[in-house]
């Protein structure tokens, strides 16, 4: 892999796979990769942290490993586990066709722990096929063991199946974590990983954001439709405030609709693509007049 020299060229990097990060971004994520730390990303949902690791992957042509955490999820869906089903299908050919006096049962037992039964799940995939991005994606929803057991991995970057053996990652795999914050992890957890909260893109940003995602966009609509939603965010009473996703997702509603210049008819009618709430848009609809004035 190609090893960025500094947070600028891992800047430039991610933006030619269209992910504009801004420099204190670009700068912990560029440290995260120097110094091989895992990088926890928080912020509000929307603000990039997922796309992050996908843009990394691309970047450096490495592949992406994606463990989507969610409540009660164990080391059997994160690490490996058995395939049951085909272990006793393999019990029950040898039984089958095998001469029952010269079956020993021991080594048929051990036949059931072979490589062809294992099935790698995300961490034990990320270790072997090094390098590779691992995208541990909303860590905040597993619960404290399983923090505890990825904390272990995250430190050795090994792991130990009984049957098998060890398995230790040759290169340690580019890390990201990312979490929403609906409970704080530890703080074990966090000592391992450098660490950065994702903001809402300032203004300029967001325009780029759009005008790189969607080319055909022009520049007018994509700064009228930043700036609306940059205006909704500095509201402050919103239940949700849009991110970069909403951005996206309404201006590509209107290129649908083969709108080039904001209305306020347009903008009434399609506010749907920005918020989702029914008392947000309760409040908005009154306030955009003001906003596309
Ligand atoms: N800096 C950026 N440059 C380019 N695209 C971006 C940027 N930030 C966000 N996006 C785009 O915005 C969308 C939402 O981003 P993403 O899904 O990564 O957000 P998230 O922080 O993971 O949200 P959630 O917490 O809801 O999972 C994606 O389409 C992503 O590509
Ligand atoms: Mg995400």
């Amino acid at each position: 892999m190609k090893q960025p020299r500094s947070s600028d060229e891992l800047g430039r990097d991610l933006g030619e796979v269209g992910y504009l990060a801004d420099e204190g971004l670009a700068t912990i994520a560029y440290l995260a990769l120097a110094m091989q730390r895992p990088l926890l990303l928080e912020g509000e949902p929307g603000t990039g942290k997922t796309a992050l690791a996908e843009a990394l992957a691309r970047a450096y042509g490495l592949p992406l490993i994606r463990l989507q955490c969610y409540e009660g999820i164990d080391a059997t869906q994160a690490l490996y586990d058995w395939d049951f089903p085909r272990q006793i299908l393999h019990l029950r050919t040898v039984e089958a066709t095998a001469d029952r006096s010269q079956v020993d049962a021991e080594s048929v037992e051990q036949s059931l722990f072979d490589e062809r039964f294992l099935l790698a799940r995300p961490i034990l995939r990320a270790l072997r096929e090094a390098p590779a991005v691992l995208l541990v994606d909303e860590i905040d929803r597993a619960d404290d063991e399983f923090e505890a057991f990825l904390l272990e991995v995250l430190s050795t970057n090994q792991v130990t199946i009984p049957e098998l053996g060890t398995v230790r990652a040759t290169v340690p795999p580019i890390v990201v974590l990312t979490s929403n914050r609906t409970r704080e992890l530890h703080d074990a957890l966090k000592r391992r990983c450098l660490y950065h909260w994702i903001e809402h893109p300032a203004l300029a940003r967001e325009i780029e954001i759009v005008r790189t995602r969607m080319p055909e966009v022009s520049q007018r609509l994509a700064e009228q439709v930043a700036g609306v939603v940059s205006d909704l965010r500095s509201r402050g009473d919103l239940l949700k405030p849009p991110g970069v996703a909403e951005t996206l997702d309404w201006t590509a509603a209107l290129v649908r609709l083969e709108c080039d210049d904001l209305d306020l008819e347009t903008a009434a009618a399609t506010i749907g693509a920005v918020c989702k709430y029914r008392e947000d848009i309760d409040r908005v609809r009154d306030a955009l007049s003001s906003m596309l004035a």
